[in-house]
Parts: C-alpha cells; structure tokens; sequence
C-alpha cells in the first residue's frame, strides 16, 4: 500500500494516510471509527472548520477590511457543534427559517450576529426574530415589508427602537453554476428585482421601525469563477450608497480531484473587496459575505461500509447509504470521488450505488476503486456542506450521526438515529 499517495484536495485539511495505508481525519483512523460508531457516518475534522473561519477573517484583513463580516450560512451544515465553533471563532450566522434560528441561538450565537434570510418568512419566523433581536432580517419581497408593519404595530420590537433590516435585491447577475442553485439570474424567485429596489428602498425606509442599513445579493452557489462576484458589485452600486453591503455566499469548493479548483478563499475575498472598491463604495461600508459551503464542505467525508458487489455491463458496488445521506449528486449532478478507506489509489472502475429502491441512487458514477469487497470501509470526502443539511429518511433509513475529530479524539455530535426515531413522531 503506498502510503505516499497524495490525497487530493477535496480531503480536509490534515488529513493523511497513516503507516497503515489508511486513511486518517483530524487524527483519527477511519477503518477504526467505522467499527467503534458504525456506518454510514459524516466524519469531520474540527480543526479544518477553524481554519476556513480564521482564513475568511485573515483574507478580510489581508484586503485591508478588518471589519467584514463572515456569515456562516447555516443551511450548510445545520449542526450545533458546528454552529459553536463557527460562533467561537467570531463569525456571524445566516439563519433562513425559524428553525435555523432556534439552531443559532441555541449554539451560542448573539442575536445581533445572526442574520435571517428567507424568500417566504411567515409571520411566526419575523415574530421570534424580531423579539429576539436578530442583527439584519433581510426583506425579499413588497408583502414581508407589509407583514413587519404590522408586526411592528402590534408591538413584536418589543422596547427596540427599530429593526435593522436589508433590502435584498435580484441582481440579475447568472454565474456558471447548476441551474438549482442560482439564485441571482432575473427569473429567480428571490429578492427584488433591480427595476422594483428603488422602491423598496423606498417604501422600507418610510416605515419607522424599520432601519435601512443596506443591500444584500446572493448571486448562487457552487461558483469557481469571480466574475459574478465583480458583476454582482457592479449592480448594487447603482443603487445607491448605504453603510452595509451584504454580497451572500457561493464561492464554490472542491468536490474531486478532476474537478477546476474553485478561487482561494483569499482570492474571493481580495476580488470581493476589489470589485466594491472599484465600484466607489465608501471605505466606511460594512462589508458581509456568507459562506456556507467554502466553510465546511471540505471539512467532512462520509463513510460507507460496501455490502455487495456486482458485474453486469458495470462494476456495481453496493453501500449502506446514498440518498439519504447526500442528496448532491441525485438533485445537481453532483461529482464526488471515492477511496477504500485503507487501500486508496485503485484503478477498478466502479459505480458507487446507494441502497436506496431506486436507479437514480448513484453517489458516484466512476469510482476508480482498489477491488472493493464487502466488508470494506467507502469514504467519499467533501460531503461536509449540505450532507447532513439535507439528510432524510427514504426507505425509513436512519439519518447518519455527526462525529467531530481533533487530534486523534472523536465525539459524537449528533447521534445515529434509530428505528425508535422513525416511529417517534406517530400522533
Ligand atoms: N446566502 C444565501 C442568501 C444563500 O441563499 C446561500 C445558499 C448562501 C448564502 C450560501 O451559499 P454557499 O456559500 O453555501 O454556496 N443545497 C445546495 C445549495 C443551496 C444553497 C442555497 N443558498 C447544494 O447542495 O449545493
């Protein structure tokens, strides 16, 4: 087994191949954490959630912005242990629904650096964040500017003074990306549209609980080029000047090796900040950007376990997840890469095949796989970002647990479900 394989960057960071040819993250044996916690698992390096966040907030000083703001975009990785550190490492958080709020809270985030998203926030969602104090609710449409009036009337800012809110604007902006996950294209359902945010503007600023502070975009996810990014700046500038700027998320990770790599984080930070710069933007504007899966992604793998393997036209091998447990590549076409967790660098072509009653449950198309056998421990690395997030209980499967790994230690994060878990919920 050659331990001197090199890992491709969609590993997070840290991880190696130990004397024993297998793989080891945040310290920890793979092969051994699939026989102490089962499978499938996420296994996540906590040490690599704690570089992202500090590289965000050391590429924001490196460009001369030392009070920009990184906004977890909780959708990500809705994980409470995450959510703390990302809180203990000074970030703000994207919360979209009451639910991812509760979560915030709950994980230790103020108030006042929590920021509520959401293109159909009910009446009860702006209530909680209201009385609770949240730092920015960003308004995406005429009737949410309507129900917080009312709100407001019936007396939910409490004795607060007044709401500090965004305007979130379409920015008519289309990034390369899969279609599912742009967001800022003119035919999108979020946000207002550039030709309707004057009056927005407008009709947010007359109402007096409420406090302009700025604009908010979010152009898409899954982007590897920065020229959205610079397009984005440009039509916010011609809205007009306001103290904040919130420029959303997307910069894109890798998901495999064959994939283009996405931009540094450095390099998306420093273009961010250029593109404001060279739209005018006072040096005095509060500058946000909410990663979500730059953050994370890459800080996961999953683990399987193969339970059979079989020939036909392709080499079909069988493990005990797939769509329950990652969704990507079934809604997005996503591309992941998969090893034997201790015999990496193989050159079998095989299609990694959930368990799922259905064809479409492929979590890789073409794995280059060391003779998997059953028994075998699969990882699939980068599944750190909208795994967990959109796990769900097809074929009454239980949902995964979450372990955290640091130096050579696990802990189990969010538990296994059971089949107990399944039934809980029966009225
Ligand atoms: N801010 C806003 C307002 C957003 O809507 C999103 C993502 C983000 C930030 C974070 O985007 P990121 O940096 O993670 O690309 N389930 C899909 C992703 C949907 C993202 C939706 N909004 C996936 O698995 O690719």
């Amino acid at each position: 087994m050659a331990t001197d394989t090199v890992l491709s960057r969609a590993f997070p960071l840290g991880s190696r191949l130990n004397e024993r040819g297998r793989l080891e993250v945040g310290g920890c044996d793979t092969v051994e954490l699939a026989r102490e916690f089962g499978t499938p698992a996420y296994v996540v390096a906590e040490d690599d959630l704690r570089m992202r966040a500090r590289a965000f907030l050391a590429a924001a000083r490196e460009a001369g912005r030392p009070d920009l703001q990184v906004v977890f975009a909780s959708k990500a990785f809705p994980c409470s242990a995450a959510l703390s550190v990302f809180a203990q490492e000074g970030l703000w958080c994207d919360a979209a629904s009451g639910g991812e709020l509760h979560l915030a809270l709950s994980a230790g985030f103020a108030p006042e650096r929590i920021v509520l998203h959401g293109n159909a926030k009910s009446e009860a969602e702006l209530r909680v964040a209201l009385g609770a104090g949240v730092g920015l609710i960003a308004i995406d449409n005429f009737d949410e500017i309507e129900r917080l009036q009312r709100l407001l009337a019936d007396g939910a800012l409490g004795d607060r003074g007044a709401q500090p809110v965004l305007v979130r604007v379409n920015p008519d902006v289309r990034g390369e990306t899969h279609e599912k996950i742009s967001t800022g294209q003119a035919d999108s359902k979020f946000g207002f549209a550039m030709a309707d945010a004057a009056e927005a503007i407008a009709r947010v600023s007359a109402v007096a609980g409420l406090a302009l502070e700025g604009l908010h975009a979010h152009v898409g996810s899954q982007l590897l080029e920065l020229e959205p990014f610079r397009r984005e700046a440009a039509q916010l500038a011609t809205l007009g000047e306001f103290p904040v700027w919130d420029l959303g998320g997307g910069l894109g990770v890798q998901y495999s090796e064959e994939q283009p790599p996405p931009p540094s984080i450095e390099e998306y930070v420093a273009a961010v900040v250029e593109a404001v710069q060279s739209n005018g933007v006072a040096a005095s504007t509060r500058l946000m950007l909410e990663p979500g899966r730059a953050l994370c992604a890459n800080a996961g793998v999953t683990l399987y376990t193969v339970e059979g393997v079989k020939q036909n036209v392709s080499r079909w091998v069988a493990v005990d997840g797939g769509m329950s447990d990652n969704l990507r590549p079934m809604l997005y076409g996503a591309v992941y890469e998969a090893h034997v967790a201790d015999r990496f660098g193989g050159s079998s072509e095989c299609v990694l095949a959930g368990k799922h009653c259905e064809s479409g449950d492929v979590i890789v198309r073409r794995a280059l796989l060391d003779d998997p056998r059953p028994g075998d421990v699969i990882v699939t690395p980068a599944t750190g970002a909208y795994g967990h997030a959109m796990a769900n209980n097809y074929n009454g499967v239980p949902r995964p647990p979450v372990i955290f790994c640091r130096d050579g230690d696990a802990r189990v994060v969010v538990r296994r479900e059971s089949f107990e878990d399944l039934t809980a919920r029966d009225a």
